[in-house]
């Protein structure tokens, strides 16, 4: 089925100026960027953004890297989204992660691993909305 994902290219990306490689990797793999900006996360939205990690303990220094520099938040859309974007974004250590993923060829270490992507369809639908109008995004 045509499905949607959420993504986030983090700043340890942006500030080697990856973006574009990274876009073409998920273009490539059958995505379609359909919503996107550029933003510089609060600290009260990576906080909110990624609540369900507030017990564990590298939630601080995932706060600390994910605002310490601009993002690009993105949705993506195309058939099975969320696991082909998944695919393709590679492990979240990117010393697990098969050869051509995004977070093999580009991510410095587990925290500094370059994407975030949707788990699941539920968390898709909220990671969505909690960047995105419905008017933002264009199918
Ligand atoms: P992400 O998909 O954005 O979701 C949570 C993030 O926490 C994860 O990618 C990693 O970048 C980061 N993180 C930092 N340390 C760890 C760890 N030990 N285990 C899992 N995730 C971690």
């Amino acid at each position: 089925a045509i499905e949607r994902t959420f993504s986030i290219i983090k700043p340890d990306a942006t500030e080697r100026n990856l973006t574009g490689k990274i876009i073409d990797k998920l273009e490539s793999a059958g995505l379609r960027v359909i919503a996107q900006k550029r933003i510089r996360m609060t600290r009260e939205q990576a906080e909110g953004f990624y609540a369900v990690h507030k017990e564990r303990p590298f939630f601080g220094e995932l706060v600390e890297t994910m605002t310490a520099g601009p993002v690009v938040v993105q949705v993506l859309e195309g058939e099975n989204a969320i696991a082909r974007n998944r695919e393709v974004m590679g492990a979240t250590n990117p010393k697990d992660a098969a050869p051509g993923t995004i977070r093999k060829e580009f991510a410095r270490s587990i925290g500094e691993n370059s994407v975030h992507g949707s788990d699941g369809p539920d968390t898709a639908r909220q990671e969505i909305a909690f960047f995105f109008t419905e008017d933002e995004i264009v199918g």
